[in-house]
Formats: structure tokens, C-alpha cells, sequence
């Protein structure tokens, strides 16, 4: 089984802990409490492009609060992916997660790492369409012009998850 680093990064309550926790448990929290320091879980996923291929992904979920942003480099030191995320209702979320990628790309350099950007809490849209503070095509035109994958998803209902994990996963093994 092949073996992949991945790290996620982002502004504290965008809801990395839970995508994280949506991949690994297929569970939500409406009352998660913010990360300290990071977490480390591992998931495998069969890939539905490659039948044959299992890819084991271990996961660094660091914590967003600022207080922490030192410790980020330990973790995507060595990643072969990265979630940048933000919150689709959050505009400055989407800012903080446009200077991680800046910073993944001065620091480790795109060449070694696939880096996605992910639109998270999709559901707050579905019933509020005016909670929407982050164009899709903003955020997937931006992602096209600094070669990332995209994606918008929901760590509440689930929807868009799996694809994150299948589309990196092919990603990191057709490297
Ligand atoms: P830090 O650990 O502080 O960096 O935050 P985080 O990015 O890990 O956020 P976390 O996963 O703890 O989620 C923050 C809050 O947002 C929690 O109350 C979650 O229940 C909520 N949340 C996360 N994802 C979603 C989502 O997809 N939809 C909705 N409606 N709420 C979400
Ligand atoms: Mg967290």
C-alpha cells in the first residue's frame, strides 16, 4: 500500500477538523472544539481510476488559531498534498487561504506538492442562498490561475468529501 503525507491548513472554524472527521469517521459535530496544535489521523481510499490501487493517506490537521501559525511548517514540511480550505461564508477566509497558498508554493514549491482548495460548510448556501459571501467561480478561477484543484463541499452533509480524497489521491499516485 502506497503511503501519503497530507496537511490541512486554514483560518481556525473553517471546518478542517471536520472534513477530516467526515473522510476518516463519516461523522459530524455541530460542537467540535478548535484544534490545538494539530491532530494526526490516517484513512486509506481505493482509487475508482486505478481498481487495483489502495492509497494511505496520513493526516495532519493543524490547528488554524494564529497562536499556532509557527508550527504550520512542521506539518507541510515533507507533505506530498494539502487542503487549503476556507469557509464559503467567510470572505477573509478566503484571503488566509489564498497566503497559505502562497506560502506552500514559496516554501515547498508546487512542483512536489498537489495543493487543493476547498469551499467548505456548502450547506449553510443550500438553505440561506444570501450566506454565500464567496463566488464559485471566484474561488475555482483563482484555483485555475494558481493550478490547484478545487472543490466546494460540505463536512455536514457529507456532499463533495470523497471527491476530495479520490481527486488527490490520483493525483499523488499518477506522480
Ligand atoms: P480550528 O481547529 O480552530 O483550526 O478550526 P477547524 O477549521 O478545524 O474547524 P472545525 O472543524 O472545528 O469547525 C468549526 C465549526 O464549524 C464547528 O462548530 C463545526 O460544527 C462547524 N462546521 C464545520 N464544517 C461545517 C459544514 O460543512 N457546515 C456547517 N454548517 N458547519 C460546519
Ligand atoms: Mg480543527
Amino acid at each position: 500500500m502506497l503511503q501519503f503525507k497530507l496537511v490541512l491548513l486554514g483560518d481556525s472554524s473553517v471546518g478542517k477538523s471536520s472534513i477530516v472527521h467526515r473522510f476518516v469517521k463519516d461523522s459530524f459535530d455541530e460542537f467540535r472544539e478548535s484544534t490545538i496544535g494539530a491532530a494526526f489521523l490516517s484513512q486509506t481510499v481505493k482509487l475508482e481510476k486505478h481498481q487495483d490501487v489502495t492509497i494511505k493517506f496520513e493526516i495532519w490537521d493543524t490547528a488554524g488559531q494564529e497562536r499556532y501559525k509557527s508550527l504550520a511548517p512542521m506539518y507541510y514540511r515533507n507533505a506530498n498534498a494539502a487542503l487549503v480550505v476556507y469557509d464559503v461564508t467567510q470572505p477573509d477566509s478566503l484571503v488566509k487561504a489564498q497566503s497559505w497558498v502562497e506560502e506552500l508554493k514559496h516554501k515547498v514549491g508546487d512542483q512536489d506538492l498537489v495543493i487543493c482548495l476547498v469551499g467548505n460548510k456548502l450547506d449553510l448556501c443550500e438553505t440561506d442562498a444570501s450566506a454565500r459571501q464567496v463566488d464559485v467561480e471566484d474561488a475555482q478561477a483563482y484555483s485555475k490561475e494558481q493550478k490547484l484543484l478545487f472543490h466546494e463541499v460540505s463536512a455536514k452533509t457529507g456532499a463533495g468529501v470523497g471527491q476530495i480524497f479520490q481527486e488527490i489521491g490520483e493525483h499523488v499516485y499518477e506522480r
